[in-house]
Order: C-alpha cells, then sequence, then structure tokens
C-alpha cells in the first residue's frame, strides 16, 4: 500500500469533536477520552438489516440513537474488515476493504458520518499481530521459501533431529491460545509458521520494516476516511523474542500448561521492542494528521509497570491498555474454564492497584464486559432476582474508578450469560476446541458444559435483543447463533421505556461523568479493603469528594460510616446516583444500611 506519512488530511477526516471540543475548552489540559465513554459494537450480533442472520453495518446506523441516548462518544466497532471468519472477523484477510457479510466501504462511510451527526466518533479495531491465512501477504508468503514476503511471518524449521510432521518435531512446545500447538507445518516448503491463535490466523514479523510500513500506511489510510481512533489487538505480543532482524533467536521451550502444551507467553509478551514499535506507530500515523485519536492497546499478560510506560503521554505510545489481571480472579487451576468463586477484596484490590499505579503517569481503561469475557452480570453479580439491582452496582463502581469506562453492547440492558446447555449452540472456535479437547484432557462432559456456561466467549456474542418480536428484532431471519433467554422482557425498547431500567442508569452514570470533573480527575481511595461484601472508596478533587458505597451481596448490608474510615467531613446527603429509585443515606448516628445489591454515589464539598 502506497501513500506518504505527510499526506494532507481531506476534508471531513478530523474526527466528530463538537461535544469533545466543548470539553477541550472546558479543560484544556486534558485530553478528550478522559471525559469520553466508550461503547463496543460486536458487528455480527448487533443488528441485522437484510436478514440474513448476521449482523451488519447498516444495523448499526439504523440503532445509533439508541446509543446517543445512552450518551456514549465513541463507539469501537470490532472487525468489519474482509475476513473468512475463522475467529469472527479478529482474522483478516484484506484490511482496507469491508466484508459482504457486514456491507460495503460505503456503508462504513455512512456509518461514520451518521455517528458524527451524533457527536460520536468511531474507534477501528486494528488486528495486526497476525493475518488471516487467506491475506494475500501470507499466500505470497507461504508459496515458496523464496517468497519476497517469506520474512513477513514467522518461519521455522522442524526442531533439530526430528522429521517435519512427526509429533514433537514443532520447532517449540509452545501451545496456541485456542488449544493445540502454536506451530502449524506447511508441507509446501516443510517449515512450520507461529500462529500463537488460530492456525488460520499466522503471526506477523514485526521485525520486518516492510510489514510495518505497511501497516502504519493502512492505519493513516483509515485516519483520512474520519475515524476517531483504533483499539488494538493484542497489540503487545508484536515483538517477540524470536530473534531481530530475521536471525534466529534461542527459541526455548515454555512450561507445561495444563492442556500439555509449553507456555510460550515469556518469548512472546511484551518484547523488547514493544516501546520503539508504539512510539514508531505513534510518529508515523498519529503525529502525521491533526487532531487527537483514542488509541488503546488491548495487553494481556500486561504488568503495572510496562502499562505504566505504554500510557505515559512523554513516550507518545497509546492512550491507555485493557489489562487482564482482574479477569483472571475467578479462573481455577484447570485454567479460565474451571472458574471459581471470585473473592471480592482480591477484586478491589486488583482495580486499586491499578488506579494507585497509574495515578501519576498514564491512565487506565476500565471494563467489565467484551466479546471475549461473560457477561458481567452473571459473572459477578446476581442475574436471577437481583439482575437489574446488581447490574446497576457493577457498572456504578466500574464507572466510579479513574479512567475511561467501556460499554460491551448489550451490557447496558442488563444481558445475561447466554445460557447455552448444550455443545451444538456454541460456536466460537475457542470453546469448540476446547470441548475438541474435552476427553484427551479427561474431562467429563457434565463439567465441560459447566465450564462453557460460565466462561465461553459465546455468552457475550449473542444478538442484542432490541424488543419483544420475534428474534428480538435483531433479524427477520435466522439468527447465526441462539438468542440469548428472556429477551421478551430484558430488551432495549423495555429498558429505554423504564426509567429504572439498567439503561438508564448506566445513561445516568455517562452523564455524571460528562458533567462532574470529580469523576473524571478525583484521586481515589480505597476504603474497607477487606470487607467481603462492600465495595466503598472516595474521589477527591481540591473542591469536592464523591462517597461510593456499594453492597456486592444479596443480603442487606449494615456498617457506621466511622468503620469505614469516614467519619468527618460534610453530610453524605446529596446523592450523585443510585441503583434504587430511594437510595438510602446514613442515620443520625452515621450509620448506613444497604439493600441487596445497592450502591449510592454521594457527593459533598471538601
Ligand atoms: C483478542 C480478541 O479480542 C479476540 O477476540 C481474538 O480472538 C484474539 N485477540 C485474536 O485476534
Amino acid at each position: 500500500m502506497t501513500d506518504t506519512a505527510d499526506a494532507v488530511a481531506v476534508p471531513g477526516s478530523e474526527p466528530p469533536v463538537t461535544r469533545r471540543e466543548r470539553r477541550r475548552s472546558e479543560a484544556a489540559a486534558r485530553p478528550w477520552w478522559h471525559t469520553a465513554v466508550v461503547y463496543q459494537v460486536y458487528p455480527r450480533s448487533f443488528s441485522d438489516s437484510d436478514g440474513d442472520g448476521i449482523g451488519d453495518i447498516p444495523g448499526i446506523t439504523s440503532r445509533l440513537d439508541h446509543l446517543a441516548e445512552l450518551g456514549v462518544d465513541v463507539i469501537w466497532l470490532s472487525p468489519v474488515y474482509r475476513s473468512p471468519h475463522d475467529d469472527n472477523g479478529y482474522d483478516i484477510s484484506d484490511y482496507t476493504d469491508v466484508d459482504p457479510a457486514f456491507g460495503t466501504l460505503a456503508d462504513l462511510d455512512h456509518l461514520i458520518a451518521e455517528a458524527a451527526a451524533r457527536d460520536i466518533g468511531i474507534v477501528m479495531d486494528l488486528v495486526v499481530n497476525h493475518t488471516s491465512d487467506e491475506h494475500e501477504w501470507f499466500r505470497d508468503s507461504r508459496s515458496s521459501a523464496d517468497s519476497a514476503k517469506r520474512d513477513w511471518y514467522w518461519w521455522r524449521p522442524a526442531r533439530p533431529g526430528t522429521t517435519a510432521g512427526e509429533p514433537g518435531a514443532e520447532p517449540t512446545n509452545w501451545g496456541s491460545f485456542f488449544s493445540g500447538s502454536a506451530w502449524q507445518l506447511d508441507e509446501a516448503t516443510g517449515e512450520y509458521y507461529l500462529h500463537l491463535f488460530s492456525r488460520k490466523q499466522p503471526d506477523l514479523n514485526w521485525e520486518n520494516p516492510e510489514v510495518r510500513g505497511e501497516i502504519y500506511a493502512m492505519m493513516r489510510w483509515w485516519l483520512r476516511r474520519g475515524i476517531a481512533g483504533f483499539r488494538m489487538d493484542v497489540i503487545n505480543l508484536i515483538s517477540k523474542r524470536l530473534g531481530a532482524d530475521g536471525v534466529p533467536g534461542s527459541l526455548a521451550d515454555g512450561a507445561p500448561r495444563a492442556d500439555g502444551w509449553g507456555n510460550g507467553f515469556p518469548q512472546y509478551v511484551d518484547g523488547p521492542r514493544m516501546d520503539a514499535f508504539l512510539a514508531e506507530m505513534h510518529q508515523q500515523v498519529f503525529d502525521a494528521f491533526p487532531g487527537t485519536y483514542l488509541t488503546v492497546g488491548e495487553t494481556p499478560g500486561v504488568t503495572l509497570e510496562q502499562a505504566r510506560s505504554y500510557t505515559d503521554p512523554a513516550n507518545r505510545e497509546v492512550d491507555m491498555v485493557f489489562q487482564f489481571e482482574h479477569m483472571g480472579l475467578d479462573s481455577g487451576v484447570g485454567g479460565k474454564f474451571d472458574p471459581k468463586p471470585l473473592h471480592l477484596p482480591d477484586l478491589k484490590a486488583n482495580l486499586a492497584r491499578w488506579q494507585d499505579g497509574l495515578a501519576e503517569t498514564g491512565w487506565n481503561a476500565l471494563y467489565w464486559d467484551n466479546h471475549d469475557q461473560p457477561r458481567i452480570v452473571s459473572r459477578w453479580g446476581d442475574d436471577g432476582e437481583h439482575r437489574v439491582a446488581s447490574a446497576k452496582t457493577l457498572a456504578t463502581v466500574l464507572h466510579l474508578h479513574r479512567g475511561t469506562p467501556y460499554v460491551y453492547q448489550g451490557e447496558e440492558l442488563g444481558m445475561p450469560n447466554a445460557g447455552f446447555t448444550s455443545l451444538a449452540q456454541y460456536r466460537d472456535l475457542e470453546s469448540l476446541n476446547y470441548a475438541a479437547d474435552a476427553d484427551r484432557l479427561g474431562i467429563e462432559e457434565a463439567t465441560l458444559l459447566r465450564g462453557l456456561a460460565a466462561q465461553s466467549r459465546d455468552n457475550a456474542r449473542t444478538p442484542v435483543p432490541w424488543d419483544a418480536s420475534p428474534n428480538a428484532g435483531f433479524t427477520t431471519g435466522e439468527p447465526w447463533i441462539d438468542m440469548t433467554p428472556g429477551w421478551e422482557t430484558v430488551n432495549a425498547q423495555a429498558a429505554r421505556a423504564d426509567q429504572g431500567s439498567v439503561f438508564h442508569h448506566y445513561r445516568r452514570l455517562v452523564e455524571l461523568r460528562h458533567a462532574d470533573p470529580v469523576v473524571v480527575d478525583g484521586a481515589f481511595e480505597l476504603l474497607a479493603p477487606d470487607h467481603e461484601q462492600l465495595w466503598a472508596f472516595t474521589r477527591t478533587t481540591a473542591d469536592a469528594q464523591l462517597v461510593v458505597v456499594a453492597n456486592l451481596s444479596g443480603e442487606e448490608l449494615g456498617f457506621a460510616m466511622a468503620e469505614i474510615g469516614l467519619d468527618g467531613g460534610a453530610p453524605l446527603s446529596e446523592v450523585a446516583v443510585a441503583s434504587h429509585a430511594e437510595a438510602s443515606r446514613p442515620d443520625g448516628e452515621g450509620r448506613l444500611v444497604l439493600r441487596p445489591w445497592e450502591s449510592v454515589v454521594f457527593r459533598r464539598a471538601v
């Protein structure tokens, strides 16, 4: 792909900025995305306009008013690029075209314009750790060991002393994230290529400057179309310790994982050139355009120290990263499909550590849900009797931390997990590969189904329920995956009509963030860290304080404010936002009783 880094933005290429600009002038020192709320759309399951059972871009455009009412500033659009859909679009075969299942480039331009008209920017998903094996780069690379693009991917011969193809001949013992070896033998040349994800997702070799040049050119091409930034898929895997500049490095086997393959993570996560690659990308892409963009890196396994470096504005790399430590707190000995109950103090402590760690330098991305995680109300809330209250309370604690909150489609409706009871209902390759491995791993069917029901990525991938019409108004055809039961009552139309709904609670949280600088800037302090039901913290600026108290249990919870370190200061009389219509308040003695799953955010002057 050819273009020049110094290309001038074409008219209309700046991101839509009315609301952002207003806030920017209110707080010149603060980047616009500090006050923004991002909403993630997983296109396949959002809204289907043509009745083929698969959500599409015109479907998204037709639902923009829902998002405008919610008040979000940005849509992160999961991949809509051309793809064979081995991993639902995270396997891209053409970065500069839209997959026909989702529509056309013209549809996307129209979506960008219609979103802009509502003050909403579009952030594209950037999936450049790997391509599809059907991308022309990979086709060329695999065509011969002499291909000019051979070095664009990670090719390695069989392990010394073995014959290619025999068990154990893989260059290392690394397992892929999606079961099986991370190496695939290519018969044509007798060499293996690396695929950290599925075998249809070969890893790009970022050491090769031509690869990087193509990617930066592609990113500029998207910025010229008027997008507001990028969410960067597994971006901290792009610098691998496999030997720089084509010189084979040490290929070390990894420690055994639960499935018998080796853990190669230390060899390819947060590698030595990460900071250099991100800084180069920033300079080659974002510095070439006027305006400021939102960049968020997906960074599994990232440590706080690394995150601080990636998001330190002085380093000019990315604005924020998604960390995963809290998402692992309910993984059991057998991994994520062997979940264990959450111990609330661990979760509070984890988020607090990230609050403190990025308080001075960097910025947090706050999330419960995305297309890879189960639904939060089922995971750590109560999707039965207390569905509404627990969804609101989980939203409150997250959105009142410091950072940019991300809302995943359906989360604002308090959607529960998919409720699948048979293997035939699953579509996700991670779940299906795991199921295919179950016999070998000695996992019984009931255990397998329990693990998948709790943790499968399909939990978050069922269609968004829009109304009570057939298939919840998602499609006039057959949905590509079963609907989550209960959509006759849990749907967007019903939620928008009910001021007490989860939807309106999210809307109020977004509104509060936009209106009140304490939500954005206030220093964070965790209270009662060891309490197993109460999540309490303060956010404080020079002139105001928010006091957040949340009951994360189905039992009534009483405590004295003094017990949690809040015995002084102005009375807690003003309620900024609350889960229940009539918020509970401290009595004359400073004792507060919260109902099951109740949360209250008080605001006072300091
Ligand atoms: C992370 C994405 O969020 C996930 O959905 C995908 O399967 C992998 N990266 C591979 O792209």
